[in-house]
């Protein structure tokens, strides 16, 4: 009898010390009888730290810090240091009147191949906010012909494009700077045709229109 007993205390240990620690949290490190190199003090990404006053183990990069090898004049592409090309705007914040680059045919032509996948769907080929989501509710699209928009910098229409305004999303990832301005260059160009008079035909095809 006393044996039972024995096997009994036994095997209620046992389901203890198996089960009865599962679930517990711990921050010591736990027993290894050859630690080797497993546990080593140095900090993992995004870690706190109790060293830093502002308690983050990644230090934030000092201002105006540049890859090794790279400086803003000899690669403003990469550090994208332009102002006017990467963000529509003027060093003093305000946003540029003008195209940062050269606007020539081969632009409009990007533009115009750009703007039928990226923004024709909403503001529609003539630019005039009949795009087909009208039909699906999407109401509350602009025209481009406007004449809020038709007088808004270029820059800041760049800045619509980089990140959105209220029900119309960021295109930033679909569309480069570069083809940014060329879509740009084409919203333009819609504004300019839908607002033409006939002097802007040439003289020796006006015929042609009357
Ligand atoms: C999914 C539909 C949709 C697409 C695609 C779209 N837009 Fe818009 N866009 C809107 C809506 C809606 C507004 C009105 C936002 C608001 O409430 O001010 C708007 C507003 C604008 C405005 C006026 C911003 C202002 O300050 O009032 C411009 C300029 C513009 N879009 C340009 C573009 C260009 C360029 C593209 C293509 C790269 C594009 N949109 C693609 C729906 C769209």
């Amino acid at each position: 009898m006393r044996y039972a007993y024995y096997t009994l205390a036994f095997l209620v240990l046992l389901t203890v010390s198996i089960m009865g620690f599962r679930g517990l949290v711990t921050t010591s490190a736990p027993v290894m009888v050859f630690p080797d190199m497993d546990n080593q003090s140095k900090y993992k990404p995004q870690a706190s730290s109790k060293f830093f006053a502002d308690g983050r183990a990644d230090r934030p990069l000092p201002p105006g810090t540049v890859p090794h090898g790279r400086t803003a004049a000899a690669d403003p592409a990469f550090l994208r240091a332009d102002d006017a090309h990467y963000a529509g705007k003027n060093a003093d914040g305000s946003f540029v009147r003008r195209f940062p680059v050269a606007v020539n045919p081969a632009l409009l032509q990007r533009g115009a191949d750009r703007f039928a996948i990226y923004c024709q769907p909403c503001h529609g080929a003539l630019g005039d906010g009949q795009g087909i989501t009208k039909a699906y509710g999407m109401v509350a699209t602009p025209s481009y012909h406007d004449d809020r928009i038709r007088a808004m910098a270029e820059g800041e229409i760049f800045n619509t494009i980089t990140n959105g305004k209220n029900t119309m999303m960021s295109y930033a990832d679909k569309l480069t700077p570069a083809d940014r301005w060329a879509v740009i260059a084409y919203v333009r160009a819609l504004q300019r045709a839908r607002h033409a008079t006939l002097a802007d035909v040439p003289a020796d095809q006006q015929g042609e229109l009357k």
